[in-house]
């Protein structure tokens, strides 16, 4: 008798459908704005060796960004990127199959996939019409974690401060409430941290992956009360942070890297005010919509057909079409002047032969690949 492998797996596990990342869902192109980046990024060195095993949690890693963040260290846990924090709370706090983490769609698809993997349930309460929370409905369900993304990928909105106090008030002693502030170096004023004081149920993420150009790296924090962080840290894996990883943040997070950091993330906002004033006097764009992050979001005739129109240039942008209320939305990531440039030329180029009725034939490249986007 022959047994198939994959019906080995889990069930929850078989019904999985991966998360549609970037780089797993599109390949190939010169020009890379579908995934968030920072173009910006300045080199690292290594030094030593790495024959020891690394310490779980390097104390000068989470120093520096307790300092950075102007919290406590026992306060900060340092994990494989914002992700693996989104994973370990559902892992540390919910109940396989009893439990419910709560999210506000459209926004970033990892804490629904996360759950899912822990067979936890998850509750949408959408956004309303002008991208805030619905805290009405927010405030009738029952969930262990609520999830907040503020700036929110993709709409790139803020969420209001005084709707994140109502949601921690409203959740005090029944569930965590987790901001999501992966983008917060984009509008650094907006960030709640100097909530933690006082709410000891809230709980915010954070990354290199994005304003610190550090994507590749895989570092993220989690910042919560002490009694939040020993709980995941029972759970986290014994080497989660790997010595280059640990030495290479470290230098990210020194007065001279966040000095830089903070120039990006000047430049990245100056070109994305350019480019959505470029977008929005394009023909084929119905609504651009403002950001504080480092992409934007454009409703098109098309999206689909403005995504292949790119990519047959080499320039990879995400369509958030199947996004709840994002229908023909693309977003592009805000790359350096020169890929901006060349994005702006190529989006001028469709758009106007849309207007004329001479739409390229826009076959992508043999060389790249694409797969459907699940968000
Ligand atoms: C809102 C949000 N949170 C978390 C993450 C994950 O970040 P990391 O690269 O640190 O895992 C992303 C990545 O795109 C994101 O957009």
């Amino acid at each position: 008798m022959t047994t198939k492998i994959s019906s080995l797996a889990r069930a929850s596990v078989q019904a999985i459908e991966p998360y549609a990342s970037a780089r797993r869902s599109m390949s190939g192109g010169a020009i890379w704005l579908n995934a968030n980046e920072n173009a910006l990024a300045p080199s690292y060195q290594l030094e030593g060796s790495f024959n020891r095993y690394p310490s779980c949690q390097p104390a000068a890693l989470v120093q520096a960004y307790a300092d950075y963040a102007g919290v406590q260290p026992e306060q900060v846990l340092v994990s494989r990127g914002a992700d693996e924090g989104i994973e370990l709370l559902i892992r540390s706090f919910c109940e396989p199959v009893e439990d419910r983490i709560a999210i506000c769609p459209p926004t970033y698809g990892m804490y629904a996939i996360s759950a899912q993997s822990n067979q936890v349930e998850t509750v949408s309460v959408p956004l309303l019409p002008d991208f805030t929370l619905d805290t009405e409905a927010l405030m009738q369900c029952s969930a262990k974690l609520v999830f907040i993304c503020s700036p929110n990928n993709p709409t790139g909105d803020l969420i209001p401060r005084q709707q994140i106090i109502e949601v921690l008030e409203h959740f005090q002693g029944k569930a965590l409430v987790v901001v999501d502030e992966a983008y917060i170096e984009f509008a650094m004023q907006a960030s709640v941290v100097d909530l933690l004081a006082q709410y000891p149920h809230l709980v915010i993420l954070r990354t290199l992956s994005k304003a610190f150009a550090l994507a590749g790296l895989r570092c993220g924090f989690t910042l919560a009360a002490p009694e939040v962080i020993q709980a995941l840290k029972q759970m986290i894996a014994p080497y989660p942070i790997a010595e280059p990883v640990a030495q290479v943040a470290v230098q990210a997070l020194s007065q001279q890297g966040i000095t830089r950091m903070q120039q990006s993330v000047a430049t990245i906002n100056e070109l994305r005010a350019a480019f959505s004033q470029f977008v929005a006097g394009q023909p084929g764009v119905s609504s651009v919509w403002p950001s504080n992050a480092n992409y934007v979001l454009l409703q098109v005739d098309d999206a689909a057909a403005c995504v292949s129109a790119l990519q047959a240039e080499g320039i990879l942008i995400r369509n958030q079409s199947a996004q709840r209320g994002l229908s023909e939305v693309v977003r592009v990531s805000i790359g350096s002047p020169e890929e901006m440039q060349a994005v702006q030329q190529a989006m001028q180029r469709y758009f106007s032969s849309c207007t004329t009725g001479t739409a390229a034939d826009s076959t992508p490249d043999q060389s790249m690949q694409v797969q459907e986007e699940n968000t």
